[in-house]
């Protein structure tokens, strides 16, 4: 698949030097777990300064210790929810919450079944209704968009309770672009901010070249 047909203005890949260099250290086979995280850890600050770019402003007033001036903040009236698909998901979340604290975090309980590849629902603690669908903007977290399947389910859980799909950025390490595609032919609009998008996805659906299970690499469970 050509990665020139699947790009556009809302798929944003963060390639520049620090992000390049992070993804070499995960990719690498050899890297052990503290240094495995550490390294995403480095990298999710870099791809949720990217992804928060959408947030709405307000202009203030502020005095400075020289003058009056105006200025601009995030708007206080815009709910924002960080959204980590557990497990690998949580590998985000901190540095999410750090750069944005009054965001409210809300898991996602899912797993793949190795055989069909769908998602398989354990936990979910999004609320049964926004109070403010218009001027929600929400962060679903998973390092690994591969199938899609996953990140589907929960895009079509946020859409439901009525927010704009423009408003939802997927966030995310490495991409397959079978993955965005998936996305793409369903929602024109969603954000996608990653790190890199690789070759393909391989018949157990890992991400080729990628870099493995995110979840065993993150919290050391080979066996
Ligand atoms: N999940 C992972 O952890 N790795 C992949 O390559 C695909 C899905």
């Amino acid at each position: 698949m050509n990665k020139q047909k699947i790009q556009d203005e809302n798929i944003i890949v963060c390639d520049f030097p620090l992000v390049e260099h992070n993804l070499s250290v995960i990719r690498n086979e050899n890297s052990s777990s503290e240094i495995f995280r550490n390294a995403t850890k480095r990298l999710a600050y870099l791809l949720l300064y990217t992804a928060y770019s959408n947030l709405p402003m307000k202009e203030v007033d502020i005095k400075t210790p020289i003058c009056e001036t105006k200025s601009r903040i995030i708007d206080p009236e815009a709910d924002i929810i960080i959204a980590p698909i557990l497990r690998a998901g949580l590998a985000f979340a901190d540095v999410a919450a750090d750069i944005l604290p009054d965001a409210t975090i809300r898991h996602i309980g899912m797993y793949r079944d190795e055989k069909t590849l769908q998602p398989v629902w354990y936990y979910n603690k999004t609320p049964v209704e926004l109070d403010n669908p218009q001027n929600t903007y929400v962060y679903v977290l998973d390092p690994m968009l591969a199938t899609g399947n996953s990140s589907i389910e929960t895009i079509n859980l946020f859409l439901k309770k009525g927010m704009k799909e423009e408003n939802l950025t997927f966030v995310n390490l490495i991409a397959s672009p079978q993955g965005i595609k998936n996305i793409r032919d369903r929602f024109k609009k969603i954000r996608i901010v990653t790190a890199h998008i690789d070759e393909t996805l391989n018949e157990k659906g890992y991400i080729v070249p990628g870099l493995g299970d995110a979840g065993d690499r993150l919290f050391n469970t080979f066996n």
